[in-house]
């Protein structure tokens, strides 16, 4: 497959951010740019950005396969990513989840049959004095409680 012009465009002014040498600096960026496009990674993705890079196919998968971050599947609309480690386990993300389970009727790694939200488990997302915390899209919500989450989901499409 052929990476659209919006994505080789992206690549291209990551690129020039790094010595040619160092292309491979670049790859973060990459893979966001294509999954921004493309709502997740397959592999015929992965493929076109290794060719386009000029790097191993490998070094590819590696990255897009280490990060929380990149889809390996398809995702819903909204992906709803919570932190379940110790911070905010300990401020209750444990009833977060269980609210979740209950409102959208999917668990970890399941979307819903509208196929509007993907719930799924996270590390730390590096903001545990807000915690418990929730990532959705390019915004995180912090000391999210369920009637708190129940308007974030109101106030998605
Ligand atoms: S433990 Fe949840 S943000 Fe750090």
């Amino acid at each position: 497959m052929q990476l659209s012009e919006s994505v080789r465009k992206r690549i291209d002014e990551a690129r020039a951010q790094y010595p040619p040498e160092q292309n491979r600096a670049a790859l973060i960026w990459a893979l966001h740019a294509a999954q921004d496009e493309y709502g997740w990674l397959d592999e015929p993705t992965l493929e076109s950005i290794a060719e386009y890079m000029d790097l191993e196919p490998i070094k590819v998968y590696e990255a897009a396969t280490f990060y929380d971050m990149f889809n390996r599947s398809p995702v819903g609309r909204h992906q709803i990513k919570v932190c379940t480690n110790l911070s905010c386990m300990l401020c209750g993300s444990d009833g977060i989840v269980d609210h979740l389970r209950g409102k959208l009727g999917v668990d970890f790694g399941e979307t819903t049959e509208d196929g509007r939200f993907t719930l799924t488990e996270v590390e730390c997302l590096g903001a545990c004095g807000g915690a418990p915390v929730v990532w959705i899209g390019k915004d995180y919500y912090e000391d999210i409680s369920p009637e708190r989450m129940d308007e974030i989901l109101a106030s998605l499409d």
